[in-house]
Protein backbone atom coordinates (compact mmCIF):
# COMPACT_ATOMS: atom_id res chain seq x y z
CA UNK A 1 0.00 0.00 0.00
CA UNK A 2 1.54 3.52 -1.01
CA UNK A 3 0.30 6.81 0.82
CA UNK A 4 0.41 9.94 -1.16
CA UNK A 5 -0.62 13.73 0.59
CA UNK A 6 -3.40 14.20 -0.67
CA UNK A 7 -3.62 15.37 -3.98
CA UNK A 8 -4.35 18.79 -6.11
CA UNK A 9 -5.96 19.56 -8.88
CA UNK A 10 -5.52 23.02 -9.84
CA UNK A 11 -7.86 23.20 -13.32
CA UNK A 12 -10.99 21.45 -13.33
CA UNK A 13 -14.45 22.46 -14.97
CA UNK A 14 -17.37 21.67 -12.12
CA UNK A 15 -20.18 23.13 -14.43
CA UNK A 16 -22.17 25.04 -11.24
CA UNK A 17 -23.86 27.42 -12.01
CA UNK A 18 -25.69 26.77 -15.55
CA UNK A 19 -24.84 23.27 -16.45
CA UNK A 20 -25.45 20.87 -13.52
CA UNK A 21 -26.66 18.07 -16.14
CA UNK A 22 -22.50 17.92 -17.13
CA UNK A 23 -21.91 17.84 -13.20
CA UNK A 24 -21.94 19.91 -10.09
CA UNK A 25 -19.92 20.75 -6.92
CA UNK A 26 -21.09 17.06 -5.57
CA UNK A 27 -20.68 15.06 -8.86
CA UNK A 28 -17.28 17.08 -9.48
CA UNK A 29 -16.50 16.70 -5.79
CA UNK A 30 -17.01 13.08 -5.64
CA UNK A 31 -15.10 12.16 -8.82
CA UNK A 32 -11.82 14.31 -7.21
CA UNK A 33 -12.37 12.41 -4.34
CA UNK A 34 -12.35 8.96 -6.09
CA UNK A 35 -9.33 9.90 -7.87
CA UNK A 36 -7.09 10.69 -4.85
CA UNK A 37 -7.63 14.54 -5.34
CA UNK A 38 -8.25 16.50 -1.93
CA UNK A 39 -8.68 20.25 -3.24
CA UNK A 40 -9.77 21.29 -6.59
CA UNK A 41 -9.90 25.09 -8.56
CA UNK A 42 -12.95 25.52 -10.29
CA UNK A 43 -12.60 27.50 -13.54
CA UNK A 44 -15.24 30.27 -13.78
CA UNK A 45 -16.39 29.73 -17.48
CA UNK A 46 -20.09 28.89 -15.96
CA UNK A 47 -23.63 30.37 -17.23
CA UNK A 48 -23.40 32.83 -15.95
CA UNK A 49 -19.66 32.85 -15.59
CA UNK A 50 -17.90 33.91 -12.73
CA UNK A 51 -16.85 37.56 -12.62
CA UNK A 52 -17.83 39.93 -10.25
CA UNK A 53 -18.61 39.51 -6.22
CA UNK A 54 -22.22 38.74 -6.93
CA UNK A 55 -21.22 35.56 -9.55
CA UNK A 56 -18.58 34.40 -7.01
CA UNK A 57 -21.21 34.34 -4.59
CA UNK A 58 -23.48 32.44 -6.08
CA UNK A 59 -20.55 29.39 -7.10
CA UNK A 60 -19.36 29.54 -3.99
CA UNK A 61 -22.93 29.58 -2.47
CA UNK A 62 -23.31 25.82 -4.91
CA UNK A 63 -20.10 24.95 -3.23
CA UNK A 64 -20.64 25.44 0.24
CA UNK A 65 -23.80 23.46 0.07
CA UNK A 66 -22.64 20.54 -1.95
CA UNK A 67 -18.52 19.98 -1.88
CA UNK A 68 -17.47 16.87 -0.70
CA UNK A 69 -13.76 17.99 -0.77
CA UNK A 70 -12.19 21.18 -0.67
CA UNK A 71 -12.09 23.56 -2.86
CA UNK A 72 -11.49 27.15 -4.80
CA UNK A 73 -13.26 29.11 -7.18
CA UNK A 74 -11.75 31.08 -10.11
CA UNK A 75 -12.79 34.58 -11.24
CA UNK A 76 -12.63 35.22 -15.29
CA UNK A 77 -11.06 38.32 -16.43
CA UNK A 78 -13.49 39.81 -18.67
CA UNK A 79 -13.31 43.26 -20.80
CA UNK A 80 -14.22 45.45 -18.14
CA UNK A 81 -13.46 43.85 -14.93
CA UNK A 82 -10.12 44.11 -14.19
CA UNK A 83 -10.80 46.26 -10.82
CA UNK A 84 -13.66 44.21 -9.29
CA UNK A 85 -11.28 41.00 -10.08
CA UNK A 86 -8.51 42.67 -8.38
CA UNK A 87 -10.77 43.34 -5.69
CA UNK A 88 -12.15 39.93 -5.45
CA UNK A 89 -8.10 38.24 -5.40
CA UNK A 90 -8.41 37.27 -1.39
CA UNK A 91 -11.57 35.53 -2.12
CA UNK A 92 -11.25 34.00 -5.56
CA UNK A 93 -8.47 30.78 -6.24
CA UNK A 94 -7.13 33.14 -8.71
CA UNK A 95 -7.15 35.02 -12.15
CA UNK A 96 -8.21 33.35 -15.13
CA UNK A 97 -7.39 34.88 -18.50
CA UNK A 98 -8.95 33.00 -21.29
CA UNK A 99 -6.93 33.88 -24.25
CA UNK A 100 -7.44 31.60 -27.00
CA UNK A 101 -10.20 29.52 -28.71
CA UNK A 102 -12.90 27.83 -25.73
CA UNK A 103 -16.06 26.58 -24.42
CA UNK A 104 -17.88 29.95 -22.77
CA UNK A 105 -17.97 33.52 -23.11
CA UNK A 106 -15.06 34.34 -21.25
CA UNK A 107 -12.08 36.07 -24.20
CA UNK A 108 -9.98 38.44 -24.27
CA UNK A 109 -8.69 38.62 -27.96
CA UNK A 110 -7.03 42.30 -27.68
CA UNK A 111 -4.34 42.84 -25.94
CA UNK A 112 -5.22 46.17 -24.64
CA UNK A 113 -8.01 43.86 -22.74
CA UNK A 114 -4.90 42.01 -20.81
CA UNK A 115 -3.34 44.71 -19.56
CA UNK A 116 -5.53 46.53 -16.97
CA UNK A 117 -5.52 42.63 -15.38
CA UNK A 118 -1.60 42.05 -15.31
CA UNK A 119 -1.33 45.87 -14.04
CA UNK A 120 -4.14 45.37 -11.39
CA UNK A 121 -4.30 41.71 -10.14
CA UNK A 122 -2.55 41.61 -6.95
CA UNK A 123 0.64 39.83 -7.67
CA UNK A 124 0.78 37.88 -4.76
CA UNK A 125 -2.23 35.36 -6.03
CA UNK A 126 -2.24 33.99 -8.92
CA UNK A 127 -2.56 34.12 -12.18
CA UNK A 128 -3.17 31.63 -14.92
CA UNK A 129 -3.24 32.10 -18.41
CA UNK A 130 -5.20 29.97 -21.06
CA UNK A 131 -3.00 30.80 -23.78
CA UNK A 132 -1.10 28.39 -26.57
CA UNK A 133 1.68 28.91 -28.71
CA UNK A 134 2.44 32.59 -29.67
CA UNK A 135 -0.07 33.75 -27.44
CA UNK A 136 1.67 31.99 -24.50
CA UNK A 137 4.80 33.71 -25.62
CA UNK A 138 2.75 37.18 -25.23
CA UNK A 139 1.41 36.41 -21.82
CA UNK A 140 4.56 35.35 -20.38
CA UNK A 141 6.04 38.50 -21.69
CA UNK A 142 3.62 40.13 -20.32
CA UNK A 143 4.72 38.94 -16.75
CA UNK A 144 7.89 39.98 -17.38
CA UNK A 145 6.72 43.42 -17.87
CA UNK A 146 4.48 43.97 -15.33
CA UNK A 147 6.83 41.32 -13.04
CA UNK A 148 4.75 39.11 -11.80
CA UNK A 149 4.02 35.42 -11.60
CA UNK A 150 2.01 33.65 -14.49
CA UNK A 151 0.69 30.09 -14.42
CA UNK A 152 0.56 28.78 -18.00
CA UNK A 153 -2.92 26.10 -17.69
CA UNK A 154 -2.40 23.48 -19.91
CA UNK A 155 1.05 23.19 -21.70
CA UNK A 156 0.07 20.79 -24.92
CA UNK A 157 3.25 21.86 -27.58
CA UNK A 158 6.74 21.20 -28.10
CA UNK A 159 7.27 24.69 -28.83
CA UNK A 160 5.78 25.89 -25.58
CA UNK A 161 7.80 23.61 -23.02
CA UNK A 162 10.83 24.91 -25.03
CA UNK A 163 9.87 28.74 -24.67
CA UNK A 164 8.67 27.68 -20.95
CA UNK A 165 11.98 25.71 -20.46
CA UNK A 166 13.96 29.28 -21.66
CA UNK A 167 11.73 31.70 -20.17
CA UNK A 168 12.32 29.88 -16.57
CA UNK A 169 16.53 29.74 -17.45
CA UNK A 170 15.94 33.64 -17.66
CA UNK A 171 14.64 34.08 -14.10
CA UNK A 172 11.04 34.67 -15.28
CA UNK A 173 8.32 33.65 -13.38
CA UNK A 174 6.38 31.15 -15.04
CA UNK A 175 4.88 27.73 -14.30
CA UNK A 176 3.07 25.51 -16.44
CA UNK A 177 0.96 22.46 -16.10
CA UNK A 178 0.46 19.85 -18.18
CA UNK A 179 -3.23 17.64 -18.57
CA UNK A 180 -2.44 13.27 -18.76
CA UNK A 181 -4.67 13.58 -22.29
CA UNK A 182 -1.65 15.65 -23.54
CA UNK A 183 0.85 13.05 -22.40
CA UNK A 184 -1.56 10.02 -23.17
CA UNK A 185 -3.52 10.67 -26.33
CA UNK A 186 -1.88 12.18 -29.89
CA UNK A 187 -3.42 13.66 -32.97
CA UNK A 188 -3.56 9.99 -34.00
CA UNK A 189 -6.02 8.67 -31.69
CA UNK A 190 -8.85 10.61 -33.53
CA UNK A 191 -11.23 8.54 -35.65
CA UNK A 192 -12.04 9.95 -39.01
CA UNK A 193 -15.46 10.48 -40.02
CA UNK A 194 -17.20 8.88 -41.61
CA UNK A 195 -18.08 9.93 -45.28
CA UNK A 196 -20.57 11.07 -46.08
CA UNK A 197 -22.39 11.49 -42.59
CA UNK A 198 -25.41 8.90 -42.25
CA UNK A 199 -28.42 10.89 -42.61
CA UNK A 200 -29.61 12.35 -38.82
CA UNK A 201 -26.85 10.85 -37.20
CA UNK A 202 -24.58 13.06 -35.33
CA UNK A 203 -21.03 12.21 -35.50
CA UNK A 204 -19.61 9.56 -33.26
CA UNK A 205 -15.81 8.94 -32.27
CA UNK A 206 -14.16 12.64 -33.50
CA UNK A 207 -16.43 14.75 -31.65
CA UNK A 208 -15.49 12.74 -28.51
CA UNK A 209 -11.72 12.98 -28.86
CA UNK A 210 -12.16 17.43 -29.60
CA UNK A 211 -10.58 18.96 -26.17
CA UNK A 212 -8.80 23.05 -25.87
CA UNK A 213 -6.19 22.74 -26.54
CA UNK A 214 -6.51 20.31 -29.64
CA UNK A 215 -4.32 16.75 -29.04
CA UNK A 216 -1.21 17.64 -30.36
CA UNK A 217 1.29 15.52 -32.52
CA UNK A 218 3.44 12.51 -31.22
CA UNK A 219 6.68 14.52 -31.54
CA UNK A 220 4.51 16.98 -28.97
CA UNK A 221 3.66 14.44 -26.41
CA UNK A 222 7.30 13.43 -26.60
CA UNK A 223 8.68 16.82 -25.96
CA UNK A 224 6.77 16.59 -22.53
CA UNK A 225 7.65 13.42 -21.35
CA UNK A 226 11.30 14.62 -22.24
CA UNK A 227 10.90 17.86 -20.42
CA UNK A 228 9.19 16.59 -17.31
CA UNK A 229 11.66 18.48 -15.14
CA UNK A 230 9.60 21.70 -16.48
CA UNK A 231 6.48 20.81 -16.04
CA UNK A 232 5.38 22.36 -12.50
CA UNK A 233 2.00 20.56 -11.98
CA UNK A 234 -0.33 17.95 -13.63
CA UNK A 235 -3.93 19.20 -14.21
CA UNK A 236 -6.49 17.48 -15.04
CA UNK A 237 -8.84 20.04 -17.22
CA UNK A 238 -11.85 17.65 -16.29
CA UNK A 239 -14.08 19.26 -18.55
CA UNK A 240 -17.12 17.01 -18.58
CA UNK A 241 -19.93 17.48 -21.16
CA UNK A 242 -22.50 14.37 -22.25
CA UNK A 243 -22.04 11.88 -24.07
CA UNK A 244 -25.11 13.40 -26.50
CA UNK A 245 -23.44 16.56 -26.55
CA UNK A 246 -20.01 14.80 -27.65
CA UNK A 247 -21.90 12.70 -30.05
CA UNK A 248 -23.87 15.89 -31.63
CA UNK A 249 -23.38 17.85 -34.93
CA UNK A 250 -21.57 20.33 -32.66
CA UNK A 251 -19.48 18.68 -29.69
CA UNK A 252 -18.33 20.78 -27.09
CA UNK A 253 -14.55 20.41 -26.40
CA UNK A 254 -13.40 18.92 -22.98
CA UNK A 255 -12.43 15.57 -21.40
CA UNK A 256 -13.59 14.40 -17.90
CA UNK A 257 -10.35 13.68 -16.37
CA UNK A 258 -10.63 13.41 -12.47
CA UNK A 259 -10.87 10.19 -11.99
CA UNK A 260 -8.17 8.65 -14.74
CA UNK A 261 -5.35 11.13 -13.83
CA UNK A 262 -3.66 8.96 -10.93
CA UNK A 263 -4.19 5.97 -12.43
CA UNK A 264 -2.89 6.48 -15.74
CA UNK A 265 0.30 8.29 -14.28
CA UNK A 266 0.70 5.20 -11.55
CA UNK A 267 0.69 2.82 -14.48
CA UNK A 268 3.84 4.92 -16.16
CA UNK A 269 4.96 4.83 -12.66
CA UNK A 270 4.80 0.88 -12.79
CA UNK A 271 6.80 1.58 -16.46
CA UNK A 272 9.62 3.60 -15.26
CA UNK A 273 8.69 6.69 -17.12
CA UNK A 274 7.79 8.51 -13.64
CA UNK A 275 8.64 8.65 -10.21
CA UNK A 276 6.55 8.77 -7.43
CA UNK A 277 8.52 12.21 -6.12
CA UNK A 278 7.84 13.38 -9.44
CA UNK A 279 4.43 12.51 -9.07
CA UNK A 280 4.23 14.01 -5.48
CA UNK A 281 6.25 17.12 -6.70
CA UNK A 282 3.51 17.73 -9.81
CA UNK A 283 0.41 16.58 -7.98
CA UNK A 284 0.84 18.20 -4.26
CA UNK A 285 3.98 20.18 -3.40
CA UNK A 286 4.21 22.80 -6.59
CA UNK A 287 0.60 22.96 -6.73
CA UNK A 288 0.34 23.93 -2.84
CA UNK A 289 3.52 26.46 -3.32
CA UNK A 290 1.98 27.98 -7.28
CA UNK A 291 -1.62 28.63 -5.73
CA UNK A 292 -0.37 29.01 -2.20
CA UNK A 293 -3.17 26.41 -0.91
CA UNK A 294 -3.43 25.97 3.33
CA UNK A 295 -1.81 22.22 4.35
CA UNK A 296 -4.72 19.92 4.57
CA UNK A 297 -4.45 18.23 8.18
CA UNK A 298 -4.88 14.63 8.93
CA UNK A 299 -4.85 14.10 4.95
CA UNK A 300 -3.71 11.33 2.86
CA UNK A 301 -4.50 8.95 -0.18
CA UNK A 302 -4.18 5.21 0.25
CA UNK A 303 -3.15 3.41 -2.95
CA UNK A 304 -2.91 -0.13 -3.91
CA UNK A 305 -0.02 0.04 -6.43
CA UNK A 306 -0.61 -3.58 -7.75
CA UNK A 307 -4.19 -3.98 -8.48
CA UNK A 308 -4.58 -3.77 -12.41
CA UNK A 309 -7.96 -3.31 -13.98
CA UNK A 310 -9.49 -1.60 -16.52
CA UNK A 311 -10.79 2.16 -16.61
CA UNK A 312 -14.88 2.13 -16.97
CA UNK A 313 -17.36 4.96 -17.29
CA UNK A 314 -19.90 3.15 -15.58
CA UNK A 315 -17.79 3.12 -12.25
CA UNK A 316 -17.41 6.90 -12.41
CA UNK A 317 -18.54 9.74 -9.69
CA UNK A 318 -18.50 11.96 -12.76
CA UNK A 319 -21.81 12.92 -14.10
CA UNK A 320 -20.76 12.88 -18.09
CA UNK A 321 -21.12 9.32 -18.19
CA UNK A 322 -18.02 9.01 -20.07
CA UNK A 323 -14.13 8.94 -20.42
CA UNK A 324 -11.83 9.03 -23.49
CA UNK A 325 -9.66 6.29 -21.83
CA UNK A 326 -12.43 3.50 -21.96
CA UNK A 327 -10.93 0.04 -21.57
CA UNK A 328 -7.65 1.21 -20.76
CA UNK A 329 -5.83 -1.05 -18.66
CA UNK A 330 -3.87 0.98 -15.87
CA UNK A 331 -2.03 -0.22 -12.37
CA UNK A 332 -2.64 1.27 -9.27
CA UNK A 333 -6.01 1.88 -7.90
CA UNK A 334 -7.08 4.20 -5.01
CA UNK A 335 -8.40 2.68 -2.51
CA UNK A 336 -8.96 4.76 0.50
CA UNK A 337 -9.20 9.08 0.97
CA UNK A 338 -9.12 10.68 4.51
CA UNK A 339 -9.49 14.38 4.53
CA UNK A 340 -9.10 16.19 7.49
CA UNK A 341 -9.56 12.96 9.68
CA UNK A 342 -12.50 11.66 7.90
CA UNK A 343 -12.74 8.66 5.73
CA UNK A 344 -14.11 10.51 2.41
CA UNK A 345 -13.95 7.77 0.01
CA UNK A 346 -13.20 3.76 0.63
CA UNK A 347 -12.96 1.16 -1.80
CA UNK A 348 -15.54 2.69 -4.15
CA UNK A 349 -17.89 4.42 -1.70
CA UNK A 350 -17.92 7.76 -1.07
CA UNK A 351 -18.23 7.91 2.75
CA UNK A 352 -18.23 12.05 3.79
CA UNK A 353 -21.30 14.07 3.41
CA UNK A 354 -22.19 17.02 0.35
CA UNK A 355 -21.01 20.33 1.99
CA UNK A 356 -17.64 18.52 4.24
CA UNK A 357 -15.54 20.57 1.76
CA UNK A 358 -14.58 24.03 2.68
CA UNK A 359 -12.97 26.76 0.76
CA UNK A 360 -9.60 27.25 0.62
CA UNK A 361 -9.98 30.94 0.93
CA UNK A 362 -12.01 30.58 3.63
CA UNK A 363 -10.21 33.18 5.98
C1 LIG B 1 -13.15 23.49 -21.43
C2 LIG B 1 -14.61 23.38 -21.02
O1 LIG B 1 -15.32 22.53 -21.54
O2 LIG B 1 -15.02 24.14 -20.14
N1 LIG B 1 -12.91 22.63 -22.54
C3 LIG B 1 -11.72 22.11 -22.90
O3 LIG B 1 -11.65 21.50 -23.97
N2 LIG B 1 -10.66 22.22 -22.15
C4 LIG B 1 -12.85 24.91 -21.75
C5 LIG B 1 -11.42 25.26 -21.64
O4 LIG B 1 -10.77 24.94 -20.63
O5 LIG B 1 -10.91 25.95 -22.54
ZN1 LIG C 1 -10.14 24.25 -18.74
Amino acid sequence: MLKLPGLIDPHVHLREPGATHKEDFDTGTSAALAGGFTIVLAMPNTKPPIFDASTLELALDGAKQKARCDYGQYIGAGPGNAEIAASLAGTAAGLKMYLDSTFGELRLDDMTLWQPHFEKYPKQFPLVAHSESRTMAAAILFSALYDRPIHIAHVSLKEEILLIKAAKEKGIKVTCEVCPHHLFLSKDDIPSPPSPLPEGEGRRGEGRMEVRPRLATKEDVDALWRNMDVIDCFATDHAPHTLAEKDSENPPPGFPGLETALPLLLTTVSESRLTIPDLIAKMHTNPRKIFHLPEQPETWVEVDENAIYEIKASEQFTRCGWTPFEGWKVKGKVRKVVLRGKTAFEDGQILIQAGYGQNVRRS
